[in-house]
C-alpha cells in the first residue's frame, strides 16, 4: 500500500546479528511497498541468519555489508559518507546489544556503524536481545546515552525468546515498526503540535447480557484517518468502538461501546483539541431498558417489540461546546446516505455546524461500509461540492487530514 509519507524518502536499513533479522526482510519489503527507497546494510553476524539477496530482492536495490568495498558514487563519495548523507532515516532492526554499545561509544568498526557516525539524520534503534541483556545495566546505559543523543527507542516486546526463556527483549513485529518510522518521518509534517481527535466505528448498544444493536461500520475509515493525522505530526486521540483494528503507532486511544460512552469522551477531547473528525458511526436509538437476564422466547409465533429511546448526538453536542471553549477549531462530520446524498449532507453542515461534511452514498457496493475503499464527496461552507474518485480510505484520510491542516493553518 502506497503511503505519501514514505514515498521516495530514503531510508537505510541496518539489520545486525539477532534471530529476529527476518523480521527486517518483512519490513523492507513493507517500507519498499509504500514507496520508500531502502538502502539495507547486513552486519557479519546479520548474513549468519539472513543473506543480501534475500534484501536485494525485495528492495530491488544493492544490498551493502563491507565498509571496505570500492562503491564510491560519481561525486566519489564513498558507501557510508553517501548512505548516510542521502538518508531521511536511519533504522537499525533488529539492534543487538553489541552494536547498540558500539553506537553509544562512537566506534565505527563495520560499514553500519560507520554510516552511523556519518549521517545527520534521525536514528531510530528497535533493540532484539535474548535472556537478560536488554535489561543488563550495560545495556541500559548504552541505550539511555544514545536517547539523550536524540535517538529514538523502539521498546522491545515481552514474550518468549528463541532459547526458550522469557522476558522483554523481543522485536516488535513489522506493522509496528513501521507505524514507528511513518511516527519518525511525520514528525515535521504540517499537523505538528496540534491535537487532533478522531472517532471511529460503529457504537453498540446492549439489548441484554447476550444481545446487542449494533451497524455495519467497521472503523476503518477512521483508523486510517487517526494515522493520516499521525503522519502529518499530530497529537492524535483515537476515540474508537473497533476493537479488532490495531492501534495506529503513537496514537492514544480510548476505548468505547455506545453512545454516551462516544458523546463523554469526545466532549472530554474535543475541548483542548485543534480538530476533531467525526467519522464513528454513532447509534441514533439504543433499547429503552437494558434487561439484566436473557430475554428468552415465549412462544413459537410469539413476536417482540421492542422500546427504543434516542441518544445525544455527538456531533451536535460538540458543536455547541465549541460555542463556550473556541474549540475545536475545525470540526469534522461524515454523511452516510443512502439517497439525496448531497442535499442531505449540505443540511448536517448546516445544522451541525460543521466546517467540513465528509459525504458517502452507502448504496454503493464497492465502497463504504467494512471494504477498503471508499468514494466520497466533501462539502464545506461556500465551496462547490468536491466529488473524490474511488480510493483507498488511506487516500481518502490523506485528503481529509490535507484539508484539515490547510484550514489549520489559515486560522493559526
Ligand atoms: N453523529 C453523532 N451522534 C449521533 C449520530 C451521528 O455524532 N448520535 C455524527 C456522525 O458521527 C457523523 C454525523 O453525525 O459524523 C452524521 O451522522 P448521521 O447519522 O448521518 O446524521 P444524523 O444527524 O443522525 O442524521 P440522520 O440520521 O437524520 O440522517
Amino acid at each position: 500500500m502506497r503511503v505519501t509519507l514514505l514515498r521516495d524518502k530514503g531510508i537505510v536499513l541496518g539489520v545486525t546479528g539477532s534471530i529476529a533479522a527476518f523480521k527486517a526482510a518483512d519490513l523492507a519489503s513493507k517500507l519498499t511497498q509504500a514507496g520508500a527507497q531502502v538502502d539495507v546494510i547486513l552486519t557479519t553476524g546479520a548474513q549468519r541468519f539472513v543473506t543480501p539477496l534475500t534484501f536485494s530482492a525485495l528492495t530491488g536495490r544493492a544490498v551493502h555489508s563491507d565498509m571496505w568495498a570500492a562503491d564510491a558514487d560519481p561525486d566519489g563519495h564513498i558507501a557510508h559518507v553517501r548512505l548516510g548523507e542521502h538518508a531521511d532515516l536511519l533504522l537499525i532492526a533488529p539492534a543487538s546489544a553489541h552494536t547498540i554499545a558500539k553506537l553509544a561509544h562512537g566506534l565505527a568498526d563495520n560499514l553500519l556503524t560507520l554510516t552511523a557516525l556519518a549521517a545527520r539524520c534521525p536514528l531510530l534503534l528497535a533493540p532484539a536481545m535474548d535472556g537478560g541483556m536488554y535489561h543488563h545495566p550495560a545495556t541500559q546505559a548504552n541505550l539511555q546515552t544514545l536517547v539523550e543523543r536524540g535517538a529514538t527507542l523502539i521498546k522491545p516486546d515481552e514474550g518468549r525468546f528463541a532459547s526458550g526463556l522469557g522476558g522483554r527483549g523481543r522485536l516488535p513485529e513489522p506493522p509496528e515498526l513501521l507505524g514507528h518510522v511513518r511516527r519518525a518521518l511525520g514528525r515535521v509534517g504540517a499537523l505538528a503540535g496540534r491535537q487532533v481527535v478522531v472517532t471511529a466505528g460503529g457504537t453498540r448498544e446492549a439489548l441484554d447480557p447476550v444481545r446487542q444493536f449494533g451497524n455495519r461500520s467497521s472503523g476503518k475509515q477512521g483508523h486510517a484517518l487517526a494515522q493520516a493525522a499521525l503522519d502529518a505530526g499530530a497529537e492524535v486521540t483515537l476515540i474508537s468502538s473497533a476493537r479488532h483494528l490495531p492501534t495506529p503507532v503513537g496514537a492514544t486511544r480510548v476505548a468505547v461501546d455506545t453512545a454516551q460512552e462516544m458523546l463523554e469522551a469526545t466532549l472530554a477531547a474535543a475541548r483542548a483539541a485543534d480538530a476533531l473528525i467525526m467519522a464513528a458511526a454513532v447509534a441514533d436509538f439504543r433499547p429503552a431498558q437494558r434487561q439484566t437476564q436473557k430475554l428468552r422466547k415465549r412462544g413459537h409465533d410469539e413476536g417482540l417489540r421492542l422500546d427504543l429511546e434516542p441518544t445525544a448526538d455527538v456531533l451536535l453536542a460538540v458543536s455547541e461546546q465549541r460555542v463556550q471553549y473556541g474549540r475545536p477549531r475545525f470540526l469534522v462530520g461524515f454523511a452516510a446516505e443512502s439517497e439525496q446524498l448531497l442535499q442531505r449532507a449540505a443540511e448536517k453542515l448546516a445544522r451541525k455546524k460543521l466546517d467540513l461534511v465528509v459525504a458517502n452514498d452507502i448504496s454503493a457496493a464497492d465502497a463504504g461500509f467494512e471494504v477498503d475503499d471508499n468514494r466520497v464527496t466533501l462539502l464545506a461552507p461556500g465551496r462547490a461540492p468536491e466529488e473524490l474518485p474511488l480510493m483507498p480510505k488511506s487516500g481518502v484520510a490523506e485528503l481529509v487530514v490535507a484539508r484539515v491542516a490547510g484550514a489549520l493553518v489559515q486560522r493559526a
